[in-house]
């Protein structure tokens, strides 16, 4: 396999190349950054501190010189540098794992066009450990009397930059599918001012910001009697990291078409 990473001194593409470094599986790694980078030119092997035969290429800002020699795209960059790359996959016909968050709905439209001619690897949280999570929500959900409240608490180190995390929303609108709602109509985001006695049926997220959290997400379920919380909290990086070396490996196998880590888990 021949993988190109895009973003590839970013903190979650540093993580994925250290974790492909001397996979006998991977062949080469090819590092592509965003034009004007520091890092561009630099030795991949030095700029993540491994030695290894598969990272041998130099970080490079021309993505139409390395593309060709790949098989799979790896893109955990941001919604703008993602569409443009996935046009490029196009192109060239390559299948693309996307890890990135943050796309709006039209973007992510755009995203299953693309899977109709080439296979595209999307999942807003690769970690198993929360995929796990997301089934469990939705047993829970379809149990639960409909007089339970619904409130998701995310938070996410300072640097992160789109709010609320992609796996909140998706948490949210497995929770509102369950429960036969419309999650455009019953999820809102945070609250301020006069709101007004809650409504049973919404599905409030609150994101927080600060310091080194790689990812924690909390979900209650609140009735006047009894609260039931399940919390997912990452220790590192390399839970989703992992997840994505997983993906890359799995969508290489696919012709076509748009996959998630629940297919990775049937
Ligand atoms: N799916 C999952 O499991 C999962 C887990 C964690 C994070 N994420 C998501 O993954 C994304 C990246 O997160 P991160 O923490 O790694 O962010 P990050 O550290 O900011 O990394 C993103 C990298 O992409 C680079 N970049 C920007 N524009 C580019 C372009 N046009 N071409 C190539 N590279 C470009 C950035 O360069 P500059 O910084 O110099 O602009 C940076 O090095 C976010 O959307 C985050 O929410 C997903």
């Amino acid at each position: 396999m021949r993988v190109l990473v895009s973003g590839a001194s970013g903190r979650m593409s540093k993580r994925i190349i250290s974790l492909m470094a001397n996979d006998k599986e991977i062949e080469a790694v090819f590092p592509v950054e965003r034009k004007n980078h520091p890092d561009i030119g630099k030795d991949l092997a030095e700029a993540v501190g491994i030695k290894a035969d598969n990272l041998s290429y130099k970080i490079t800002d021309k993505i139409d010189e390395v593309i060709e020699q790949a098989d799979v795209v790896v893109e955990f960059t941001t919604p703008e540098a993602t569409l443009e790359h996935l046009k490029k996959a196009q192109d060239y016909k390559k299948a693309v794992v996307i890890g990135t968050t943050g796309f709006s709905q039209k973007e992510l439209e755009t995203i299953k066009d693309a899977a109709s001619g080439i296979s595209v690897f999307l999942s807003p949280n690769m970690s198993i450990g929360v995929n796990v999570v997301f089934s469990l929500i939705e047993q829970i959900s379809k149990k639960l009397p409909s007089d339970y409240q619904v409130e998701i608490i995310e938070t996410h180190h300072k640097f992160k930059k789109d709010a609320p995390s992609g796996t909140a929303k998706k948490i949210a609108e497995i929770i509102a599918r369950t429960k036969g709602q419309d999650p455009e109509k019953v999820i809102i985001y945070g609250r301020k001012g006069h709101t007004g006695e809650r409504k049973g049926n919404e599905i409030c997220i609150h994101a927080v910001r600060g310091g080194s959290v790689v990812g924690r997400h909390k979900i209650k379920f609140i009735s006047d009697e009894d609260e039931i919380e399940i919390i997912h909290n990452a220790a590192s990086r390399d839970v989703f990291a992992r997840g994505a070396v997983k993906a890359v490996k799995f969508i290489i196998k696919k012709k076509r078409g748009l996959y998630s880590t629940e297919d990775l888990l049937k």
